[in-house]
């Protein structure tokens, strides 16, 4: 492994443990875990919006060989949608297609993600990281609750966005040759972290409610 993805992975840990406390609610004393129905619901929007930002970058990627892993990528997460779609229909929830309308700042931000290089920090390396340690947190928040079902769903969902962050990690162990290019994908991945931070402190913090999952 580079010493360049060493050293990305050691400061994307740092930052992604500090934010999964968040997520967990342990800063906050009010915070409480809505019931299964609205976590998979917001669950949902996250997959749907993980599934149309990366049909849109396909559409325009210049790296062939990321375009098409791009495309494996967008399916996944259109499975995920569908996958957990049909366990909220179970619990007696439906999709409610005005929420799935509304675009959220972090598609805002990686929608103007145009280089290969802004584009494979920002998605598959930083958000797909955040998504497994958002999913490790609800997976416990299930096995709490014994709800064996979702835990089948997500041990199968996992596997799909671990292998989303180590896409990532294969691009960037190439395409970080230099200091510089170091140094940018650093900036890059604190601005998109950042972004999530403002999101996940107005749900947590704001709304109180806490261990949603990841895309
Ligand atoms: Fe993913
Ligand atoms: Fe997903």
């Amino acid at each position: 492994m580079s010493k360049y993805l060493e050293k990305l992975d050691e400061l994307l840990r740092q930052r992604v443990d500090e934010l999964s406390e968040q997520i967990r609610g342990g800063h906050n004393p009010q915070a409480k875990v809505p019931p299964m129905a609205m976590l998979l619901q917001a669950a949902l929007k996250n997959e749907w919006e993980t599934a149309l930002l990366t049909s849109e970058w396909v559409t325009n990627e210049v790296d062939a060989d990321l375009r098409v892993e791009l495309c494996r990528l967008a399916g996944d997460e259109a499975k995920h949608f569908q996958l957990i779609e049909a366990r909220l229909n179970q619990l007696g929830g439906e999709k409610n297609t005005t929420v799935l309308d509304e675009r959220t700042p972090l598609y805002h931000f990686l929608v103007k993600q145009k280089s290969t290089f802004d584009r494979v920090v920002s998605g598959p390396y930083t958000r797909e990281a955040l998504a497994v340690t958002r999913n490790v947190v609800f997976l416990e928040h299930c096995k709490s609750i014994d709800d064996f079902e979702t835990i089948a769903l997500y041990d199968e969902i996992q596997n799909d966005e671990g292998f989303h962050h180590r896409v990532g990690r294969k691009y960037l162990e190439k395409l970080i040759q230099s200091d510089a290019d170091f140094d940018r994908a650093v900036e890059k991945m604190y601005e998109t972290l950042q972004v999530i931070d403002d999101i996940q402190e107005m749900i947590v913090m704001n709304k109180g409610l806490c261990r949603i999952p990841g895309c």
